[in-house]
């Protein structure tokens, strides 16, 4: 039997009290990562069928987030739940099989829960099951109304619970799996005669019991995993759990947090053994760092591909490749397609660039080198850099193996200086410089013996006169 799955993601996030009109609520990200992703990603595997995802506000910004793996249904006015499920219709009404309903705010919930919960409703051939927990602080969640024999009969809202309904804490996650067909069947029933006026998904369970359908309750083992990120401080506590969550992960396979609670290390890095991670560091995107490097502290690191047994300090690098045993930072900025080999030392404030830096380069302090190659072993001065744009074009730099480039020293691109060579510091190089020779290519010093007194009296006499 096929699963199809809808995901709840129209809704404007009020609560977020945003002044940006352009973004969703469930694009809000965590660790790079919006909310609608993750859940998504814990869906992953489970579903075979077709996946909706229902957007609204926002719905551009939605739309990208998700096209790649699902469908796109539009609730142009956000009338409800259940009008959100409705405008999936086109899609799913008259397909066989199950769906599992999920909400875009949810971001906790995992794989594993989600599997064991298809699975409870398979084994009790229900018709529809919705996932429950029982949190700490049930205040906000639609309450599970249970009947003596403990059956579900409802699901009561905050905002229109009566009498003892308050006291009940077991509570809606907000995830369903529903006898597809049964499903757009009941839709049309719902009605808006509830405190907010809307269409809610939640009556459904009515529906289904007054129909005679199977009606159950699968319960989360962890509450947590239920949290909705309605506001800024369910989003805070949310990206907490996240991020306890993957740095235990990378922990249990060998990697090394000095504080765990201050390292921010996006869903899909991935981190091999031995790495050891210090305080600040925030890795994002779809990293991959090797074996035994040193990372941090404070360091962001973006896109990155990284090989083994590298130190990297201080520093700051996106969309990047690093080979093994360099030694980058403290303050090292890669921009963007720097390609760096192996054993090299990349220091203090050095930007580089679209730019290929191979085995044994040295770039110590205060250099930037974009649109470059540099060969093995070149030695980059204090002060190097590459002028490589004029404003209207970008120019490429060769230089050749073992190149001596002094400090200050200015390369014009584009410009080719073979290898061996040897640029004194100071000069501005524009044209190419051949094997073994020396460039200089700046004015000639001049020393004028006992001239200091003279600038000194010189000097003197105008501040005199100045003074009167
Ligand atoms: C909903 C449930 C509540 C449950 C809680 C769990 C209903 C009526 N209530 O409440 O029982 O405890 O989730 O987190 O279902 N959305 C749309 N279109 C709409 C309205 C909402 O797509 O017209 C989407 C939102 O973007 C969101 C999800 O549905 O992803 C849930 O909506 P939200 O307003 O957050 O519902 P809650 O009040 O949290
Ligand atoms: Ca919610």
């Amino acid at each position: 039997m096929k699963l199809h799955s809808i995901i709840l993601a129209a809704g404007k996030g009020t609560r977020m009290r945003s002044l940006n009109n352009e973004i969703s609520k469930v694009g809000y990200p965590i660790l790079g990562v919006a909310l609608v992703n993750y859940v998504l990603d814990a869906a992953r595997g489970l579903v075979d069928g077709k996946k909706v995802v229902i957007v609204g506000h926002g719905g551009e910004y939605t739309k990208k987030l998700v096209e790649n793996e699902a469908e796109i249904a539009w609730q142009h006015e956000q009338l409800g739940t259940g009008h959100a499920i409705m405008q999936a219709a086109p899609m799913l009404e008259g397909e066989k099989g199950t769906t599992l309903i999920l909400c875009g705010d949810t971001p906790l919930l995992t794989n594993e829960s989600l599997t064991k919960l298809v699975k409870y409703h398979q084994e009790h051939e229900l018709d529809l099951t919705v996932l429950t927990a029982t949190p700490q602080n049930p205040h906000g969640y639609g309450r599970i109304i249970r009947d003596d024999s403990n059956h579900v009969t409802a699901i009561v809202e905050q905002k229109d619970l009566k009498g003892a309904q308050v006291k009940v804490n077991e509570v809606n996650a907000g995830v369903y799996v529903v006898n597809n067909k049964y499903l757009f069947e009941q839709l049309g029933y719902l009605n808006t005669n509830n405190a907010s006026g809307e269409l809610y998904l939640t009556d459904i369970i009515g529906l289904f019991n007054n129909k005679g359908y199977k009606v159950g309750a699968y319960i989360l083992e962890d509450e947590n995993e239920m949290l909705g990120t309605n506001d800024r401080v369910q989003l805070a506590e949310a990206a907490k759990f996240i991020k306890q969550r993957i740095n235990r992960r990378h922990m249990l396979n060998g990697v090394t947090f000095e504080n765990p609670d201050n390292a921010y290390i996006g869903p899909y890095v991935e981190i091999g053994p031995d790495t050891v991670i210090s305080p600040g560091v925030t890795i994002l995107g779809q990293s991959k760092i090797g074996v035994n490097n040193t990372i941090g502290p404070n360091t962001y690191l973006e896109n990155m591909e990284i090989g083994d047994n590298n130190e990297i300090k201080l520093s700051y690098l996106c969309d990047s490749k690093v080979g093994n045993g360099n030694h980058i930072g403290p303050y090292t900025r890669f921009r963007s397609h720097v390609e760096i080999h192996n054993n090299t030392k990349v220091g203090n404030f050095v930007e580089f660039k679209s730019s290929v830096i191979k085995d044994g380069v040295k770039a110590a302090h205060l250099t930037y080198i974009g649109d470059s190659l540099l060969e093995e072993n070149v030695n980059v001065g204090c002060g190097v850099i590459t002028a490589n744009y004029d404003g209207y074009n970008k120019f490429h730099t060769h230089i050749g193996k073992n190149v001596f480039l002094g400090s200050n020293a200015t390369i014009i691109s584009p410009v080719t200086i073979e290898e061996d060579a040897f640029i004194a510091a100071g000069s501005t190089i524009n044209r190419d410089v051949k094997k073994d020779e020396l460039a200089i290519a700046r004015t000639r010093q001049e020393n004028k013996v006992g001239y200091a007194n003279v600038f000194r009296a010189k000097a003197k006499a105008i501040k005199e006169k100045n003074k009167k």
